[in-house]
């Protein structure tokens, strides 16, 4: 509540800068919550630890409690995920419409459960997101579906293995065909799977747990199906949140200025620093994080989203925010979500020039 707003929920921005310091890059949203859904595989105490502080985490938390895990959060970085093995799996509406993340308790409860009923998922408004390819891949591991008043049941004695090919590398649906595969009999094949950062990091979040995973950061991923009993809890430290640091990136970019991020990961933003750096920003990789610099007027590039290691469809907002103060004409084009432009329009009320 800002009480210069007239009492409305807003946040006031003041033109400031040039930004100086240093700012620690959190955990990624994309990994913690998928690697909260991968802790109902197994039975025990998980410490996921470098938790950002976001309400997602909330909601997540919300939804694997009334699947029936015990969550404790002893500060604000670190979650606490007991799992006795007792699960009802049933993920209601009032929480999955909350959060896209939540379609990954799927694969989990399937295999864990043998049955699913999952209302479909919601989360950001940038238009429809399908979750055709996870149905398929879990059919082929010999799921039963049936859609109905917008819920998904799903039922599985015993998932097989089978070998899968995606026409796209989608995220989530290489999740939830990961986790499910890894309680399977048999192995399973994902080809022309998903390899981004996040990806990587549930990989080994459920190789710790006990998982036979081959192809780590590859697209194409082999898995041996363990017993249930094979896996157990563990501790893992969530992968560094590659979007909020391109975050901080861009507000140095754009009130100029010189900021370290520590903890930044340059390594999993190789291909969004380059093109940062055609606009004409310093960046510099430390052993610690990235120190970005900004000191003149950026040039403007042309810039399409892609999968990774391709240009994220997360950094596009920030992009277009970047290019909407460069010199110059840019060109940018979203190949993964079609709707997601609606911010546009709010930049153009700063009176912005989009052709
Ligand atoms: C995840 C990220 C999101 C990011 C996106 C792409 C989370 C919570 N969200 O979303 O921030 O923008 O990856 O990097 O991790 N598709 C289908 N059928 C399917 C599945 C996907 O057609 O069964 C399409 C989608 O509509 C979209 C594209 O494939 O056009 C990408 O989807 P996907 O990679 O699955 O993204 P998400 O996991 O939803």
């Amino acid at each position: 509540m800002n009480p210069e707003s007239g009492g409305e929920c807003c946040i006031t921005v003041r033109r400031a800068g040039p930004l100086e310091g240093e700012v620690v890059v959190p955990g990624a949203k994309n990994s913690v919550l998928k690697l909260m859904a991968a802790s109902l595989m197994a039975d025990g105490v998980f410490e996921i630890t470098n938790v950002p502080a976001i309400a997602d985490v909330g909601i997540m938390s919300e939804l694997l409690c009334a699947i029936g895990v015990t969550i404790n959060r002893p500060n604000v970085d670190t979650l606490m995920i007991s799992n006795s093995g007792e699960l009802t799996p049933v993920a209601p509406y009032e929480l999955v419409e909350r959060i896209r993340a939540s379609i990954n308790v799927l694969g989990p409860l399937l295999t864990r459960c043998g049955h699913v009923r999952l209302s479909l998922p919601g989360g950001d408004d940038f238009g429809a997101r399908p979750i055709d390819m996870h149905v398929a891949g879990l059919e082929a591991m010999g799921t039963t579906f049936k859609f109905s008043h917008g819920y998904l049941e799903a039922y599985a004695d015993r998932l097989h293995g089978a070998d899968i090919t995606f026409d796209f590398p989608s995220v989530g649906a290489t999740e939830n065909l990961l986790t499910a595969a890894v309680l399977a009999d048999g192995v399973t094949t994902i080809d022309n799977a998903a390899r981004e950062p996040e990806i990587i990091d549930l990989c080994d979040f459920l190789i710790k747990m006990g998982a036979r995973i081959d192809g780590v950061g590859t697209s194409h991923l082999t898995i041996e199906g363990v017993r249930p009993g094979e896996l157990h809890a563990c501790d893992h430290e969530t992968v560094a949140d590659r979007i909020q640091a391109a975050t901080y990136i861009a507000a140095c970019a754009v009130a100029g200025g010189e900021l370290t991020l520590l903890n930044a990961q340059p390594r999993h933003m190789d291909m969004v620093l380059a093109r940062l750096r055609d606009m004409g920003l310093d960046l510099e990789p430390l052993p610690f994080g990235l120190r970005v610099a900004s000191c003149e007027r950026m040039r403007s590039i042309d810039v399409a989203t892609l999968p990774y290691p391709g240009i994220a469809t997360d950094y596009k907002p920030l992009i277009i925010t970047m290019l909407s103060v460069a010199s110059g004409v840019g060109i940018v084009t979203e190949n993964l979500y079609p709707g997601r432009f609606r911010y546009v329009e709010e930049l153009q009320r700063l009176v912005v020039d989009f052709r």
